[in-house]
């Protein structure tokens, strides 16, 4: 297809996730690479909609491949979830010149970038959330920074409830996946993996094991706790109440989302970033770039967004006997 793109913007959309920074690096030399002119869009869809839109060049993304967060900002943008807010997105691009925008984000920033590509503005989209929770890719830019922010926590805190002889319930976070509470479940060595995929809610099972293991002289007791299940505070204290072993909950929370990242999302979301730049130069629109099966992709936005997602059946199976 011929090459009708001259100048991409790229934008950062919902919550933000380690090796975000690598994804814009990338898309911006990336494009320049190959002719085209890039400009930053701060603060996601808002900051489009308030034309908050720079020029970048190579050294805009100097010194940002290490550093976690993002150096775009990101936001949430009700206006934009609106055809009157998506129209004035596109108005707005056609007016700075952008034909095409590199979004990069999770599923709600996705539908926006589905919309805008509708309204002729070319869109690919990159997959950037810590929740590993897309369904058309295996891996999501800052999951890997994030199940490793969350391990090392969760080793220290083994380190204080064994001291103390106690059970720790820890809920990490995923929105309503389960992905870092399994990974960590089983990278931790946990006594209990709770998934809002799987768990059944028998909290007296929880307790009748948890009173076993004493008896074998288990010193402490460690329960994975996922944000969509919650209630870890008020699961602690029924759990001390029937079992008369302190308890502790921590929830570990927004930590989880920075630092710089790991190598694997530096690599993955250099890749991902410079395929979205390269898509873009090759006229294409209305794509989201996946990792699926070890082979980088690309598939359509909306194929994309009806595709359902669950936890690996045989991973959960083997978690289940690792935790016993
Ligand atoms: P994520 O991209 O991480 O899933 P959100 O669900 O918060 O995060 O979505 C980020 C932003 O994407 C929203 O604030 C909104 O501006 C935009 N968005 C979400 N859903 C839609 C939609 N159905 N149509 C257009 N834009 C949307
Ligand atoms: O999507 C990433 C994520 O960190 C989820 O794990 C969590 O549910 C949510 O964002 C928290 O959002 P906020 O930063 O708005 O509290």
């Amino acid at each position: 297809m011929a090459n009708k793109v001259k100048t991409i913007g790229v934008l950062t959309s919902g919550g933000d996730a380690p090796g975000m920074n690598a994804a814009i690096r990338a898309v911006v030399r990336t494009a320049i690479s190959d002719g085209l002119k890039v400009k930053g869009i701060m603060r996601g869809y808002a900051g489009l909609l308030s034309e908050e839109i720079v020029d970048m060049d190579s050294t805009s993304v100097s010194d940002t491949i290490n550093r976690g967060g993002t150096v775009l900002y990101t936001a949430r943008c009700q206006e934009f979830t609106t055809p009157e807010g998506q129209k004035r997105g596109a108005e707005i691009c056609r007016k700075h010149g952008i034909d095409g925008v590199v979004v990069i984000g999770g599923d709600g920033s996705f539908r926006g970038a589905g919309k805008l590509s509708a309204l002729g503005i070319n869109c690919i989209g990159v997959p950037g959330t810590i929740d590993l929770d897309i369904a058309c890719t295996d891996y999501t830019i800052g999951f890997d920074t994030a199940v490793n922010t969350a391990m090392e926590a969760i080793d220290k805190i083994r380190d204080t409830s064994t001291s103390h002889e106690r059970c720790s319930i820890i809920e990490v976070m995923g929105r309503h996946a389960g992905y870092i509470a399994l990974w960590c479940g089983i990278a931790n060595g946990a006594e209990e993996i709770l998934l809002p995929e799987r768990y059944d809610g028998d909290e007296q099972a929880i307790i009748n094991r948890i009173i076993e293991a004493r008896k074998k002289g288990k010193k402490h007791y460690i329960i994975i706790n996922a944000e969509g299940i919650g209630h870890s505070t008020s699961m602690a204290r029924r759990i001390e109440a029937a079992t008369g072993i302190e308890t502790r909950a921590t929830i570990l929370g927004h930590m989880q989302r920075g630092g710089s990242p790991t190598c694997k999302d530096r690599f993955y979301a250099s890749i991902m970033g410079a395929r979205a730049a390269e898509l873009l130069a090759e006229g294409k629109s209305n794509r989201l770039v996946a990792y699926k099966h070890g082979e980088f992709i690309d598939v359509d936005i909306q194929e994309a967004l009806a595709m359902q997602k669950d936890i690996s059946e045989a991973q959960y199976r083997i978690a289940m006997k690792l935790v016993r």
